[in-house]
């Protein structure tokens, strides 16, 4: 599903951003190589970071 209509970013692609160790909408773009353009994903954007934490932060609470 695409979220972020201006970069054609989908929820996959954000997913792995995060498990890659984006923690903020702005780190996902980085990782994705693009920039926010109107902000209209970034409430989306944040609510998968919050499903979705980083992979250091799973490991943490795995321990
Ligand atoms: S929809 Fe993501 S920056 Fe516009």
């Amino acid at each position: 599903m695409y979220v972020c209509i201006c970069n054609a970013l989908t929820d996959r692609q954000i997913r792995d951003a995060i498990a890659g160790g984006a923690q903020r909408p702005r780190e996902v773009y980085a990782a994705c190589n693009c920039n926010a353009q109107c902000g209209c994903c970034t409430g989306t954007m944040l609510n998968i970071l919050r499903e979705q934490p980083p992979e250091a932060d799973r490991v943490a609470v795995g321990d």
